[in-house]
């Protein structure tokens, strides 16, 4: 566990490493490091110069002071171009990267930007310190202890930026937890169980309806997906209710556990990473959860439909027709497309408490991530609502781009025998069907979001900036700044 402080900046402890930033180009020491490199002498650029310093983002190099300085090392991350300012998500993802590589460091002081970037400086550090060792039975224990914000004063900004900040990292880093949980410990009724913990821990009022509660409710869709797994599917809500809020905001977040695709199955390929099909779930209970720390004045009620996509003689088929819940029914074209059809029940049991905003977010296709990489997040939905999003979400540090949905590709959802299909015939923008296919159980007139994280969820590739190797816990940022965005402007429906 590492514990985040703010500290002066002209205080340099003798026995932490000092974290300094470096922007490539005309290599330069970024806004912070003054005060390091005086107590060198004037000469740490030309130190990093010699040692092959770039500047660039996730390069991090380490200088002993060898008894010249106060403190035994610097440490120099690499932010990338200079702006006109210091950009929070450069300085989030230079000290995570630095975090990161520390190995033998107990101390660190982060001597990059000033009080207003503490916060970033802050999230980056405790983002960047994240491991997930649960399985080892012999983890590898890091130093790190803890890190000082020089942020230059610690007034009441800092303060709060720090308070944000922790609350922010809280909630990526249990998002992380909860994708990175093997499947056969995180299925629907342990995960239900885990939120329900975090929830009432966070105060939240907790509604679990299991299998005979969904069957009478008339949840068809989640029965369906769920119906091949010998762990029945949950619908978990969690709920954060301040006294006199300004605004109801219902969250919606796909929880398959586990997508083998069903019958429709997935070649072993596609299927390896498949324990992340619960990260819109998890994202939105932590979001909740989040809310209630931050003590927003915005209803917030998650509603996180639960299901494993397995194969037996139970299994929903293609061709089978499920009534969903509010009656509408639904052609399985193939039952590798669940997250929608346990998503439609939900999204239509979040409508019927006439919330102001919807927000939704899943693993959900992909062709978000042919589309857009495994780093953008794919924003769908109500034009201005989505537009909102994107714009919100990219300044709390995250990449979204809003994508149409095109009205020649809706017709393709219809169905000869049912009330529309789960998938078309073709696979042509198959990110912005899904996004079709959601807005089918929409009330109209509600304000709404569909957020396609399959490949930001996950990260297989190598660790960068404060993102770690598996869960990333995309979206939990751009969840927490739209509820934060919601709380700072009222306006009701
Ligand atoms: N969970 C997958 C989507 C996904 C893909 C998530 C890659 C993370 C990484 C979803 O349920 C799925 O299987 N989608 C398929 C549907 C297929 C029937 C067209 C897809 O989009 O490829
Ligand atoms: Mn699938
Ligand atoms: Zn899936």
């Amino acid at each position: 566990m590492v514990s985040v402080s703010l500290a002066a900046s002209s205080e340099l402890p003798a026995n932490a490493a000092m974290l300094v930033g470096v922007h490539s180009g005309e290599l330069r020491l970024a806004p912070g490091a003054e005060p390091v490199d005086a107590a060198l002498g004037g000469r740490l650029l030309a130190a990093l110069r010699a040692v092959g310093a770039t500047g660039k983002p996730d390069q991090v190099l380490k200088i002993p002071t060898l008894g010249v300085a106060p403190f035994p090392l610097v440490v120099a991350t690499g932010l990338g171009p200079a702006g006109a300012g210091l950009d929070a998500e450069q300085v989030r993802r230079a000290v995570g990267a630095a975090v990161r590589s520390l190995d033998a460091t107990a101390r660190v002081h982060v001597a990059i930007g000033d009080a207003s970037t503490a916060g970033a400086a802050a999230e980056g550090a405790l983002l960047g310190a994240y491991t997930y060792t649960d399985y080892k039975s012999q983890p590898k224990a890091s130093a790190l202890r803890r890190v000082a914000i020089g942020a230059g004063d610690s007034g009441k900004h800092a303060r709060a930026a720090l308070r944000r900040a922790q609350v922010v990292a809280d909630a990526v880093n249990f998002t992380r937890d909860l994708v990175n949980v093997p499947p056969n410990d995180l299925y629907p009724q342990t995960f239900a169980e885990r939120l329900a913990e975090a929830g009432r821990a966070a105060g939240l009022e907790v509604e679990i309806l299991d299998e005979k509660a969904l069957r009478r409710g008339g949840f068809g869709g989640i029965l369906g997906v769920g119906s091949g797994s010998a762990r029945p599917p949950r619908l978990t809500r969690l709920a954060y209710r301040p006294a006199r809020p300004i605004a109801r905001i219902a969250l919606v977040g796909k929880g398959i556990t586990f997508d083998s695709g069903g019958l429709n199955l997935k070649p072993g390929s596609s299927m390896s990473s498949m324990k992340c099909d619960m990260g819109g779930a998890a994202v939105c209970a932590a979001a909740v959860v989040a809310a209630a720390k931050l003590k927003l004045p915005v209803e917030v009620v998650a509603t996180l439909p639960m299901a494993e996509n397995m194969i037996s003689g139970s299994s929903y088929r293609p061709s089978d027709v499920l009534t969903m819940r509010g009656g509408k029914t639904l052609e399985i074209v193939d039952t590798d497309a669940e997250g929608r059809v346990i998503l439609a029940d939900a999204i239509t049991r979040a409508s019927e408490d006439s919330p102001d905003y919807l927000l939704e977010t899943s693993t959900l296709t992909g062709g978000q991530v042919v589309s857009l990489g495994t780093r953008v997040i794919g924003a769908m939905g109500e034009p201005a609502f989505r537009d909102r999003v994107v714009a919100v979400g990219n300044a709390a540090g995250e990449s979204l781009w809003a994508m149409p949905l095109p009205e020649d590709l809706r017709p393709g959802l219809d169905s000869a025998v049912a009330d529309i299909a789960n998938l078309p015939t073709d696979r042509w923008g198959s990110m912005l069907v899904g996004g079709h296919f959601l807005a089918e159980f929409v009330p109209d007139g509600l304000p709404w979001v569909h957020l396609d994280i399959a490949g930001p969820a996950w990260n297989d590739g190598s660790p960068h900036g404060y993102t770690p190797k598996g869960g990333t816990g995309a979206c939990a940022r751009t969840l927490i700044a739209m509820l934060e965005d919601v709380a700072a402007t009222p306006k009701g429906r």
